[in-house]
């Protein structure tokens, strides 16, 4: 199967960065948003990105003039009716991303279109379960921010068809030239497994008064040539993201390695969600 067709729902950090990385690989791109003001967002956001790659000399102008037209905007789902693959960027919320793929499966016309989710760290099979084609869903995973970072986790429940997990491995690696993992359907796959519990406890270091985030950022800097360190690293993931993706990991097991911090909890009720809000744990 070869897949020039594709759409992501919602444009948000992820949908936005995915739709970029789709249109910058060739594919004709439908990019599917609730409102009129969140696809205005997500329009801008691409543009911003994509000038800062030409400005990076990642990107030469032409190619960027190239991906931007093969970008469509709508708010209206029902325009993805012909694509072969549809990823869904949503919020992190369940009952939200269940209704999408219910009403992807309603709209999209070829049955051996591949409906993805980009979740963090919830269960795929659950939203195959809201189709009546569970075995051409699947999770494929990427990483914020998704122009820059290689790695995607290509994400098979328990029903997804081989054949949907090679196509996709296939795409990813082929297509939009990056590294393609594979992750069981367990709560936060591989990365989030190791890095959620990882920023949970830098928050709740933070919190203990035990040091400033500074020194935890610096610590991690400059001691394990991390890129950035957790506490800037939470923020440019978004507060709001992994604080769902804790509740989401520890409402399945339990584990306290990735029980919520209170003060996680407390920035996001504040409305402090990190880089894309303008301040978080740092001001941006
Ligand atoms: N398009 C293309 N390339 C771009 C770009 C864009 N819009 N913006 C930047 N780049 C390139 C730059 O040209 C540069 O490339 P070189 O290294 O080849 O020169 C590289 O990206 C780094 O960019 P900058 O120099 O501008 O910025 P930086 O050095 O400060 O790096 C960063 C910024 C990429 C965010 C880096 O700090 C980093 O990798 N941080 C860690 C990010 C991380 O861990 N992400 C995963 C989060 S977890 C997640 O997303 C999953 C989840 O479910 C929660």
């Amino acid at each position: 199967m070869s897949i020039h067709r594709s759409a992501v729902i919602g444009s948000g950090l992820m949908g936005a960065g995915i739709a970029e990385v789709l249109a910058k690989a060739g594919q004709d791109v439908i990019v599917s948003e609730v409102s009129a003001d969140a696809s205005a967002a997500g329009r801008a956001r691409i543009e911003k990105s994509l000038a800062r790659a030409v400005a990076k000399g990642k990107l030469s102008e032409a190619d960027r003039d190239a991906a931007w037209s093969r970008l469509r905007f709508t708010t209206d789902i029902g325009e993805v009716a012909d694509r072969q693959l549809v990823i869904e960027a949503a919020s992190e919320n369940e009952e939200i991303k269940k209704s999408i793929f219910a009403e992807l499966d309603a709209v999209v016309t070829d049955p051996e279109a591949i409906l993805a989710s980009n979740t963090s760290s919830m269960p795929i099979i659950r939203f195959a379960q809201a189709t009546s084609r569970p075995e051409r869903v699947l999770g494929v995973h990427f990483f914020n921010p998704a122009p820059v970072q290689p790695l995607v986790e290509i994400v098979s429940s328990v029903l997804t068809a081989d054949e949907v997990r090679e196509t996709m491995t296939g795409f990813v690696a082929e297509v939009l030239g990056k590294s393609p993992i594979q992750a069981g359907d367990r709560p936060g796959f591989i990365v989030n497994a190791l890095l959620i519990p990882y920023l949970c406890s830098a928050i709740r270091m933070l919190e203990s008064g035990f040091a400033t985030k500074e020194d935890i950022d610096a610590g991690m800097v400059g001691g394990c040539a991390h890129p950035m360190g957790p506490i800037a690293l939470a923020d440019l993931v978004g507060l709001d993201t992994c604080l769902f993706a804790a509740e989401s990991m520890y409402a399945e097991t339990g584990d306290l390695a990735v029980k919520p911090p209170v003060l996680l909890s407390r920035m996001v009720d504040a409305g402090l969600l990190g880089v894309k809000t303008g301040r978080g744990f740092y001001e941006y």
